[in-house]
């Protein structure tokens, strides 16, 4: 292959660049920061990539969450959004909204979906993670994704939500297909398996909610129902929409935080030796700072979802016109070197650390505490419970699934003495 001069831009949304996008990002930020690029769906787009214009682009209230707000061209290609979500009752969702409906649901939301909420909820995960250890640690081997990483967010937030133990595998199954399908720089596929799926989930929920409605428990569907503000409540619909978004925002997100995780730990065996020997002390500073050092050096969602232009602006000097999308490159405003010194270091006790992981902004995430305290579980559990865990693949032929939002691994092959 002919050489490329230095300042050729690596390609993007290839199979190499779902390896490995950082190179590109570090091109991007330093010659075209916010660049204009033709997604693989056919959509164009702007990137932001410094975390400075990121910051302030994913605060900015000029740019709507609404796909009202898209171009036409954008709007043809019906490639924008959330797989399956076209189907109407499901459109109305915190992350495809602005204030001030907004404003409404994420306030009833979070007085249903509250920190004292998912720490309560901290034993059951931790059972939830050792019943999944238990699965494989006598054998010496395990894919850590399908047998692990994958699994916990699923049964965690169906436990969260009240869904009964015997119904939780076909959301695992509903959840798998969704996996399944995703291709570099295509948004999860909007195909025929992740519709089909997100339509037995959707349809399962709404079911779920008319049950619960008649016999409210102390599970989170039944603390939605309940949510009131000013005497206003959610709508079956609106309950339905969002213990949807809850399910899918929550689950590929946290694979991916435990799955990307735990290889930059493999990949890192000076940083992983201290987080070990920490957990062992029984503290849990090392931990804490890790699990956001970790987000912010290979988090899971590479790229915070759509926004649209809704009045002129600039983002970095360049100009913007309505109705163009707009995505913010969390991935890369997080390794943005004007911002954390030893950019591409992993330092599981950084402190100075304000990465835009879990975004920024009325849309930062509501499921922060929740990902957190399974991202520690994990990872705690893991390297105690197996202390020699060691990668059984060489890292240049593992897979990657680069859906446009998010990256993670398809596949994580470990070795460890059998418990
Ligand atoms: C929003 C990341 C886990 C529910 C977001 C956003 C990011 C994000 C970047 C903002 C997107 C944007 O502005 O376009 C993550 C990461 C996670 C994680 C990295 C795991 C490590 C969870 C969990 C849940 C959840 C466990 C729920 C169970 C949500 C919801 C929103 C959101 C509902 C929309 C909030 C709004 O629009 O007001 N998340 N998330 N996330 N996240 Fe998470």
């Amino acid at each position: 292959m002919p050489a490329q001069p230095a300042s050729a831009r690596p390609p993007l949304f290839t199979w190499e660049f779902a390896a490995d996008p950082y190179p590109a990002y570090a091109w991007l930020r330093e010659h075209e920061p916010v660049h204009r690029t033709t997604l693989p769906s056919g959509v164009e787009a702007w990137l932001v990539t410094r975390y400075a214009d990121a910051r302030q682009a994913l605060a900015d209230g000029r740019l709507s969450k609404n796909p009202v707000h898209h171009s036409e061209q954008a709007h043809r290609t019906g490639r924008v959004g959330i797989p399956g979500e076209r189907q109407a009752d499901l459109m109305t969702h915190l992350l495809n909204i602005d204030p001030p409906d907004h404003t409404r649901l994420r306030r009833l939301v979070s007085k249903a979906f509250t920190p004292r909420r998912v720490a309560a909820f901290e034993p059951q995960v931790q059972r939830l993670t050792d019943r999944l250890i238990d699965g494989f640690a006598a054998r010496g081997s395990a894919d850590l994704i399908h047998e692990f990483a994958f699994p916990l967010p699923i049964y965690a937030i169906c436990d969260l939500l009240g869904v009964p133990a015997e119904d939780q595998d076909d959301f695992r199954d509903w959840a798998g297909m969704m996996l399944r399908h995703t291709k570099p720089g295509q948004g999860g596929g909007q195909r025929g398996g992740v519709g089909r799926a997100v339509k037995r989930m959707r349809a399962y929920l709404a079911e779920l909610i008319h049950r619960k409605r008649a016999d409210l428990g102390d599970d989170l569907i039944s603390g939605l129902i309940r949510a009131s503000d000013h005497g206003e409540h959610l709508t079956e619909n609106e309950a339905a929409a969002m213990a949807f978004i809850l399910l899918f925002a929550g689950f590929e997100t946290t694979v991916n935080l435990i799955g990307n995780g735990v290889y930059a730990l493999l990949r890192n065996p000076g940083q992983r030796a201290l987080l070990q020997e920490s957990v062992a002390r029984g503290e849990s500073a090392l931990l804490e700072t890790g699990i956001e050092e970790l987000l912010r050096y290979d988090g899971p969602v590479e790229l915070a979802t759509w926004r649209f232009a809704t009045s002129p602006l600039t983002i970095g000097g360049v100009e913007i016109p309505v109705g163009d999308p707009v995505l913010v490159v969390l991935a890369a405003a997080d390794r943005d070197p004007a911002r954390f010194a030893d950019e591409n270091t992993l330092d599981l006790a950084r402190t100075d650390n304000p990465h835009l992981g879990f975004g920024h902004g009325i849309h930062y995430c509501i499921g922060a505490p929740l990902a957190r305290l399974e991202g520690r579980a994990a990872l705690a559990t893991l390297l105690t419970r197996l202390p020699d865990l060691r990668l059984a693949a060489d890292p240049e032929e593992l897979r990657w699934r680069g859906g446009l939002i998010m990256r993670g691994l398809r596949e994580l092959p470990v070795e460890f003495t059998p418990e």
